[in-house]
This record gives structure tokens, C-alpha cells and sequence, in this order.
């Protein structure tokens, strides 16, 4: 095939190409960097050591939250459940199956399952569940719809703004602590409660004035 440009532009072709990869790795670094602590972290969904289901055992065996989580309303940080919650159950239930050996092999040795933690707030911020949960903010406001998950997954960007976009209009969020009715669950742990179509605003408004809810937007109620 014969050559439509002189030689030297072979160079040049060389040069460019140089220099745009260049380029382009700046654009991918700087990207990354400006979009990993904000954004990228929706989704983020770790293999964890046990393929727990928050579906079958919230959503089909209908657990609450706290039968697990049980520091998650009298503590600032929820915590992972002790071995000893699983076997409640699975000393008799699935007692053999393989999904199951780290659990049987924790409860044998002592040693905690190694959980993977999925969402973190930096130790710069301040963050306390008790908090947010004993004044009507649901886990689903900032967890998503955990009772459905097969494998839970980094719903929110748990960023700052976002922080702030609910501290400066809780009554959008805020919800009853109490049940409906007596013998159901509180609409902060059956993260299927919704207002009733168009009523959010005003219960949000009379919740967020009986209870005299004021969420900290000044740099010191976060950043102690
Ligand atoms: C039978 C026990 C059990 C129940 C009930 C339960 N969880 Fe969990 N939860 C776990 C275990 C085990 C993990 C760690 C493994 C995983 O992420 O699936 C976990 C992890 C989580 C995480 C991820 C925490 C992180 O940042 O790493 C969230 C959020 C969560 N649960 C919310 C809920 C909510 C909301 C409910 C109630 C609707 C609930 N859980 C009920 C056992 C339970
Ligand atoms: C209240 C009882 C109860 C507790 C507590 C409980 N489970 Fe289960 N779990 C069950 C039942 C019932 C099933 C079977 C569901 C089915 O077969 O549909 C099950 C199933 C499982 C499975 C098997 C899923 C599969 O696809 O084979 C795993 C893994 C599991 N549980 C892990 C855990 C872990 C980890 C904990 C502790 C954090 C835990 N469970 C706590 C009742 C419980
Ligand atoms: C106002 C928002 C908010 C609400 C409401 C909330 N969480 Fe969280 N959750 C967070 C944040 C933020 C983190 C990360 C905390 C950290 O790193 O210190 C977290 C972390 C967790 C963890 C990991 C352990 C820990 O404490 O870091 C679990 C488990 C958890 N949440 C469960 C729940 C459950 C169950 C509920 C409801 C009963 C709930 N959360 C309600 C925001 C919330
Ligand atoms: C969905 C709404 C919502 C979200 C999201 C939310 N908060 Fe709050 N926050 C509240 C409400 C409501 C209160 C209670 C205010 C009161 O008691 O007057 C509160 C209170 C607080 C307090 C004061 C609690 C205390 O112990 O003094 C801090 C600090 C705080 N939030 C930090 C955060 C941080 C950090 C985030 C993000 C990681 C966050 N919040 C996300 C609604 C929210
Ligand atoms: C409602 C709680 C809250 C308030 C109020 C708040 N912050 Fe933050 N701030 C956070 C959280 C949470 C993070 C961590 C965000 C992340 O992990 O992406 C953060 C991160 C930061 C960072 C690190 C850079 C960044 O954007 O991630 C700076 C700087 C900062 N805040 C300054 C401030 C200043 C200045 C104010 C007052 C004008 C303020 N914050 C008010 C919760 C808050």
C-alpha cells in the first residue's frame, strides 16, 4: 500500500498519541479521585465471609432489625450480630449446611465473624445512630430498603451534603415511632411504612414541632 503522508508524520502520529495517553490517565486519575469519596461509593457491596440474607431472614422470617443490630437505638455505632444470634437458630436449623461452617467454626473457636463494613463515615465526622433512630429517621432513609436486599449494598453516598439535605428539611424524613396499631411493628424498623399518599409533609411538619427536632447544620454539631 503506498504511503498518503511523508514519513515524518509517523512521528508526529507517535508524539501525539504519547501525549493524549497522558492526558487521557490524568482525566481517569482525576476522575477517580473527585468521584471515589462522594459517588462511587453507592453500590459498594464486598463478598462478606457468610452469604447472610437480609431478604429471607427480615423480609420472609420477619426479624426485626434490633434482634441483631441491638445496640442500633441505646448507641452511636449499630453493631455486627454475635455469633451466638445465629446459632440461636442454625444449632438446629440448616445445622448442616456448608454456607454456614465460618458461623459453626466462630461459635467453635470464639473467634468473630470478619464481617466486612459497608458504610463508613470518617472519624473527622461525627455520627451516632441512637441519635437519628430515637427520633424518627428510619434505617430506610439512609440504608434503603435493607428487608429486600439478597446482599446488602451502599444505598446512599453517606457524603456530607447529603447529610445536610435532611438536616435542613427533617419533616420530608421524620416518621412515628409508634405502631399504627398495637401489635405492629414501629414504622423505624418495618422499612415498608410510608405515609399515607400526600401526608408526609404535614406529619413530618407536627413530628419535627411536638418533638422539637433541630438537626445541627453548623460545622461544630458534625465536626466535634
Ligand atoms: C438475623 C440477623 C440480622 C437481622 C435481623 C438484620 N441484620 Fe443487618 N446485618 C446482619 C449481618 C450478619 C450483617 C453483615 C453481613 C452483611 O452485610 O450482610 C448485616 C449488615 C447490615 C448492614 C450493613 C452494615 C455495614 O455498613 O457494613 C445494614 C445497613 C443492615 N445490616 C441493616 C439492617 C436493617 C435495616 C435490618 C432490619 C430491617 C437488619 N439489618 C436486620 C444481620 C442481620
Ligand atoms: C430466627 C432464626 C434465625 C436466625 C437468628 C438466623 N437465621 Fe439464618 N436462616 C433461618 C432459616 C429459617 C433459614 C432457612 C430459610 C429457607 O430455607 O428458606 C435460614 C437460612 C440461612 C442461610 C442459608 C441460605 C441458603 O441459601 O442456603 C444462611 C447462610 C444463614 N441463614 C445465615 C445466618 C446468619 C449468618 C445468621 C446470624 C447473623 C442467621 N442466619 C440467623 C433462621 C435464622
Ligand atoms: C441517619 C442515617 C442512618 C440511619 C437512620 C441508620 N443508619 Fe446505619 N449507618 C449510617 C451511617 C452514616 C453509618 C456509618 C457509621 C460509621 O462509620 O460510624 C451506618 C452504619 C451502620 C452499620 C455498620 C456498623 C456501624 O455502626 O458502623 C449497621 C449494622 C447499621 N448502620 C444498621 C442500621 C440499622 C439496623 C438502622 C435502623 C434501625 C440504621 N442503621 C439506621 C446511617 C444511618
Ligand atoms: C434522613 C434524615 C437525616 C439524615 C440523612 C442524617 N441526619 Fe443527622 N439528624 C437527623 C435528625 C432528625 C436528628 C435529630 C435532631 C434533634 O434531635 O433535634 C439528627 C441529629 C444529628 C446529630 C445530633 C445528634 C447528637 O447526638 O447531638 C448529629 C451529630 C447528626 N445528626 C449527624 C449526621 C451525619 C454526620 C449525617 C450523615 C452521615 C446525618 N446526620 C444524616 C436527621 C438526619
Ligand atoms: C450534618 C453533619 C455535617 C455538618 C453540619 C457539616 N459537616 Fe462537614 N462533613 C460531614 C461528613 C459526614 C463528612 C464526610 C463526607 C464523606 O465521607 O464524603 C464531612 C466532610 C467535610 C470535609 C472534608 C471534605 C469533603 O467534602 O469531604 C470538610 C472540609 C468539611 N466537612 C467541612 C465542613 C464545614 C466547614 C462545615 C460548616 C459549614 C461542615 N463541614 C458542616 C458532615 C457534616
Amino acid at each position: 500500500m503506498a504511503n498518503i503522508f511523508p514519513k515524518a508524520t509517523n512521528v508526529i502520529v507517535i508524539k501525539a498519541s504519547f501525549v493524549l495517553s497522558i492526558v487521557g490517565l490524568l482525566a481517569v486519575i482525576a476522575v477517580w479521585y473527585y468521584f471515589t469519596p462522594k459517588y462511587s461509593r453507592v453500590g459498594y457491596q464486598p463478598v462478606q465471609p457468610v452469604a447472610f440474607q437480609h431478604d429471607i431472614h427480615v423480609g420472609q422470617l420477619g426479624l426485626d432489625c434490633r434482634y441483631c443490630h441491638s445496640y442500633v437505638e441505646v448507641s452511636g455505632h449499630s453493631n455486627f450480630p454475635a455469633t451466638q444470634t445465629c446459632m440461636n437458630c442454625h444449632r438446629q436449623i440448616q445445622a448442616n449446611n456448608p454456607k454456614l461452617k465460618p458461623i459453626r467454626d466462630s461459635w467453635a473457636t470464639g473467634q468473630p465473624v470478619a464481617w466486612v463494613k459497608i458504610h463508613n463515615v470518617p472519624d473527622y465526622a461525627y455520627f451516632n445512630h441512637s441519635a437519628h433512630v430515637n427520633r424518627g429517621v428510619s434505617c430506610v432513609s439512609c440504608h434503603g430498603k435493607v428487608n429486600e436486599m439478597t446482599v446488602v449494598w451502599q444505598h446512599e453516598s453517606q457524603s456530607m451534603g447529603w447529610c445536610l439535605q435532611c438536616h435542613r428539611n427533617p419533616e420530608n424524613y421524620v416518621r412515628p415511632i409508634a405502631a399504627d396499631k398495637p401489635g405492629e411493628q414501629s414504622p423505624i424498623y418495618n422499612l415498608d411504612w410510608t405515609a399515607p399518599p400526600g401526608k408526609q409533609g404535614e406529619i413530618g411538619r407536627k413530628l419535627v414541632h411536638d418533638w422539637k427536632i433541630n438537626p445541627p447544620k453548623d460545622c461544630a454539631g458534625c465536626h466535634r
